[in-house]
């Protein structure tokens, strides 16, 4: 049975990533910070699917909770065929007037935390010559986003961070994919003091099942990218490449304003 390791896995798409794969008889190593929400979803999913569930708590803002990741599978001796980099946060706002650490730890989690694993991960995989890693990314990931300035650009790093690893790791058995959904009804922009129904004023919100579905579909073909959401979503995918870059910021400055 293959292992897939998930972080930020106990809620939104993460958790919905973990049903899914438990489900499809994958054995799983979750982790996030809510040790008793990762308690309860692997007991749910070990008496329901008769797989193995460990859970792992920890803060992946902090670099070394990479390492406790990677050491915990060593230990146990598993191998992980599926990572998948999940985990991720925002803050809306004047990026003056947010909150100075929240905005250190976007970059930690979003950024370092997937850079790491992966680096942790990867080379494991090539040497199997078989393996793959989701990493999470963002419709934001393909422009720059007022109120959204540190978010969108750890996102735009995620995406040109796994299209370039996709390419070098196609010779090698190892898939990459970068997941790129417009809004998912999550606690996400609760928890990233959104102003209510702002991101989701012209854009189909998907479900957390619907970004996993078209995920997995995608890793299944063999795909670098894949963008989940519904006409808007693949309407500004496009105008990013078209419209003047400056034209485009300024209208969603306009946009995003609260
Ligand atoms: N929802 C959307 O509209 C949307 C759209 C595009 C992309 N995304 C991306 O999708 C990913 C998942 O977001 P979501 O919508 O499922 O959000 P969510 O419901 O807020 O879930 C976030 C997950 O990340 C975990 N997490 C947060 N901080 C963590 C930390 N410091 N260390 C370890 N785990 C941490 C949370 O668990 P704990 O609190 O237990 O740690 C939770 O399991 C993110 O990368 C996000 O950027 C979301």
């Amino acid at each position: 049975m293959p292992t897939a390791l998930i972080t930020g896995a106990s809620a939104g798409i993460g958790k919905a990533f973990a049903e899914e794969l438990a489900a499809r008889h994958t054995n799983l190593v979750l982790v996030a910070r809510s040790q008793e929400k990762l308690n309860e979803l692997a007991k749910q999913l070990r008496e329901k699917y008769q797989i193995q569930v460990e859970i792992i708590v920890e803060d992946l803002t902090k670099l070394e909770a990479v390492n406790a990741v990677f050491d915990f599978t060593k230990q146990k001796e598993l191998t992980i065929d599926l990572l998948i980099n999940n985990a991720g946060i925002a803050e809306y706002g004047d990026f003056v007037e947010t909150d100075e650490e929240r905005q250190i730890q976007i970059v930690q989690l979003n950024v370092l935390a997937v850079v790491a694993l992966t680096r942790k991960f990867l080379p494991l995989m090539r040497q199997r010559r078989s393996g793959s890693i989701i990493n999470v990314s963002s419709l934001a990931a393909f422009q720059p986003m007022p109120y959204l300035s540190v978010y969108a650009a750890t996102k735009a790093f995620i995406r040109n961070f796994s299209e370039a690893l996709w390419a070098e790791n196609r010779h090698y058995g190892v898939r990459i994919l970068v997941c790129c959904p417009g809004p998912v009804d999550t606690n996400f922009f609760k928890n990233a003091k959104f102003p209510a129904g702002l991101a989701q004023r012209t854009n189909k919100i998907s479900t957390p099942q619907e970004v996993v579905h078209k995920t997995l579909q995608a890793l299944e073909q063999g795909d670098s990218t894949v963008v989940i959401g519904g006409f808007t979503t693949h309407l500004i995918t496009q105008l990013a490449g078209i419209v003047p870059r400056k034209t485009l910021v300024k209208i969603l400055e306009k946009q995003f304003q609260a």
